[in-house]
């Protein structure tokens, strides 16, 4: 806590202020482990956290220095910016027309081996301009920041042609560079192969190797690679491939693994050196402990088991308890397996289905969550020297959160010492 010479926004009154700490990515008994510090106050400059600590600590400390402006918490419970790592915020249209389908009990690989599910998103999506599809996603994010969420992946991959897949990524791009929040790209060429290239898949690898992940990457549209690693969409052989070529062109890979069928892709993350690995539902032993063993984070998505209508969900206890494995939670948002933006809904049914506690489903969706996005070194937690990103909940405790669910807690966002909502 070294304090500079003029403090632009000094939050007091924080009721209890509940962090994480460190950079790491923690796994095992240290994800329950988090600074309480109740009567606390955050003094920012230039976007970032200056001090931290105990209110009357900051009275004296701050002798002299010049506040230009200060905001009372009104006791109430602060944590760091919620991340969520994990969306498929850009896409075109929405999938109500497939929920009888659903509930009468149609598997969601059998909805998309007819030509629904992914495919109807994507025919939505080549249709709809780049404009409406920026103003669409624009309301899912100011959604998301209204949750207490202040960084959101995106992913494409409901164009599947070099230009809308294009398209896609220059709508996350431009919410960049506009929106307040933090916007992390990822390429997904590989969510699924488009009806044109059936019976032909490998020419369409071809092309996301050849033509896509080049100009992606080129055009500077992503930082990331992921894969739909699945029975009947890509396999293993398939994902390792387009995961290498992408890493050789610079994005780092993720994957959707073992979500529905135990194909191995929790062992693939760990092989080419993924920076997280996503669902995990049918994922065997074996692959956890690989995963463990080359430092993959799990992103789990207990929306997508709960929306789909899974009794099984993913074994973040396992994870957690036998594995020291750093999990972390994000929303899945897409028009198909998980319609929500709510990252709180999230963090209900991370309790009621994951069996996380409270201090592990906050690291989740902080700190966890800011690894999987490689991120940890500026974000996840609220310490001296990183953004001044705070999520402010009308709650008198951290159990509240997941206790009392589906409604939203959020009082206050600020990003980057911005006081975004209140
Ligand atoms: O993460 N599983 C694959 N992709 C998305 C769902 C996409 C969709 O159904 O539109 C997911 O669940
Ligand atoms: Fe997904």
């Amino acid at each position: 806590n070294k304090i500079p010479q003029q403090i632009d926004l000094l939050v007091t009154n924080i009721g209890t202020l509940v962090t994480p700490l460190g950079n790491h990515p923690r796994g095992g008994i240290e994800m329950q482990e988090l600074q309480v510090i109740a009567g606390a106050a955050v003094a920012i400059h230039a976007g970032r956290i200056a001090w931290v600590g105990q209110e009357q600590e900051v009275q004296g400390a701050l002798q002299g220095v010049e506040i230009l402006a200060t905001i009372d918490a009104g006791g109430r419970l602060v944590t760091p910016g919620l991340v969520d790592p994990h969306t498929h915020l850009v896409h075109g249209g929405s999938r109500e027309h497939e929920l009888a389908l659903k509930r009468s009990g149609v598997p969601y690989l059998e909805i998309l081996a007819r030509g629904g599910g992914i495919h109807s998103t994507v025919n939505a999506t080549r249709n709809t301009s780049e404009d409406a599809l920026y103003s669409k996603a624009l309301s899912s994010l100011n959604e998301m920041m209204l949750q207490g969420v202040t960084t959101v992946e995106a992913k494409s991959g409901y164009g599947l042609t070099l230009e809308d897949e294009l398209k896609q990524l220059r709508v996350a791009k431009r919410l960049q560079e506009n929106h307040p929040l933090t916007l992390v790209s990822t390429f997904m060429g590989a969510h699924a192969v488009p009806p044109e290239y059936k019976g032909r898949e490998e020419e369409y690898v071809d092309l996301i190797v050849d033509e896509m992940l080049p100009r992606v990457t080129d055009e500077g549209l992503a930082e990331f690679c992921d894969v739909f690693c699945e029975q009947g969409v890509f396999t293993i052989e398939q994902s390792r491939h387009i995961l290498m070529e992408g890493k050789r062109n610079g994005l780092i890979p993720k994957i959707h693994a073992d979500e529905i069928v135990t194909l191995g892709g929790a062992q693939l993350a760990a092989e080419v050196g993924a920076i997280s690995a996503e669902h995990l539902l049918a994922s065997s032993d074996e692959g956890l402990q690989e995963m463990a063993e080359g430092g993959v984070i799990p992103v789990l998505l207990p929306g997508t088991s709960f929306n789909l209508g899974l009794t099984e969900h993913a074994r973040a206890r396992d994870m957690i308890d036998r594995y020291d494995l750093p999990v972390a939670i994000a929303t899945d948002y897409n028009p198909g397996s998980c319609p929500t933006e709510s990252i709180q809904l999230i963090i209900s049914l991370a309790s009621v289905n994951l069996k996380m506690t409270p201090e592990e489903i906050l690291t989740a969706c902080t700190i966890n969550a800011a690894n999987a996005l490689g991120r940890g070194f500026e974000i996840g937690t609220i310490e001296a020297g990183k953004r001044a990103d705070l999520a402010i909940f009308d709650a008198p405790s951290l159990a509240y959160l997941p206790y009392h669910f589906g409604i939203n807690h959020t009082h206050g966002v600020i990003k980057d010492g911005r006081v975004l909502v209140w």
